[in-house]
């Protein structure tokens, strides 16, 4: 496994891969290649992880890597790889750009270049992150089978048709910060009665983690879940009758709805 990934962009999703991929010994950092607009700032992101390969441009990171990651903001894709077409022909090139469909890339890159777009999450930097991966993609059996050796080091992956591609993405993409404020608001609850503001992060964090490896290992109905922790006239019945009034499911579902319109 010495393969070389680089990354053309390293911001923060390109670096949570590269944690995650650093953290669980899917790759040393001598066999990643960085490259990004601001050398001062990418030097000290680099040299943070233990990365002594800076590449001056997209194209010396292309030429150097076998597997090149795609990690720019979306409207830059097309600027940054059409003059480098030629060096990533024989490459393996996964993008993790939101919105850059394998049809668009067809558009942008040689024919015949192997390529397959991914959506990644943050948590994937402690190796429990979602990678959705589009159905369609032009890499061959053994580059697809490398690529699956390699990402699920970084979590759970997922493969999706076109149609689910999208909204699998803000559920994963955008649901941190969902389970962030979810977090945060559970620990307010529990300060507001005492407990040490760090403690109720570490708890309140721990319980999500618990609750959803639970219903992962078991595949239980969530509504089950629920129904299994509230005795009848009990107390954490009325919690949840309270979160009802408050509209808290009307609120997540309204959440990734909002994400839709905002298109
Ligand atoms: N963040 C997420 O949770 C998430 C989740 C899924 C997918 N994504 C996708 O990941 C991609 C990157 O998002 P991000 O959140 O990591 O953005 P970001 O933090 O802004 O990172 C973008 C990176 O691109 C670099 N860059 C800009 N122009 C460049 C150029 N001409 N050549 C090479 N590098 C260049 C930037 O360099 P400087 O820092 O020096 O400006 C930066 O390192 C996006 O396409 C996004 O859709 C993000």
């Amino acid at each position: 496994m010495d393969r070389k990934i680089g990354f053309i962009g390293f911001g923060n999703m390109a670096r949570a891969l590269a944690d995650g991929m650093l953290l669980s010994g899917a790759a040393g950092p001598e066999q990643l290649y960085v490259c990004a607009k601001h050398e001062d700032k990418l030097r000290l992101n680099a040299a943070k992880r233990g990365i002594t390969h800076v590449c001056a441009t997209a194209r010396q990171t292309a030429e150097e890597s076998d597997m090149v990651i795609v990690a720019v903001k979306p409207y830059l894709v097309e600027e940054v790889l059409t003059p480098i077409r030629e060096a990533l022909r024989d490459k393996v090139v996964i993008s993790v750009a939101a919105g850059i469909s394998f049809d668009r890339y067809e558009q942008i890159l040689l024919p015949g270049t192997h390529h397959l777009t991914i959506m990644p999450n943050t948590p994937a930097a402690v190796g429990a992150g979602i990678i959705l991966c589009e159905e369609k993609h032009s890499l061959t059996d053994r580059e697809f089978h490398d690529f699956r050796q390699l990402f699920s080091k970084l979590g759970m992956i997922q493969i999706l048709p076109p149609s689910q591609f999208q909204i699998a993405g803000d559920l994963a993409g955008c649901g941190p910060a969902f389970t962030a404020m979810y977090l945060e608001a559970l620990a307010d609850g529990a300060v507001l009665y005492g407990l040490p503001r760090e403690t109720a992060y570490r708890l309140a964090s721990q319980m999500v983690l618990g609750t959803a490896s639970l219903q992962l290992a078991t595949g239980d109905h969530p509504g089950a879940m629920k129904d299994a922790v509230c005795s009848p006239g009990g107390l954490t019945i009325a919690g949840v009758a309270a979160l009802e009034s408050g509209g808290f499911r009307a609120a997540v579902i309204d959440a990734l709805r909002a994400v839709q319109k905002k298109r």
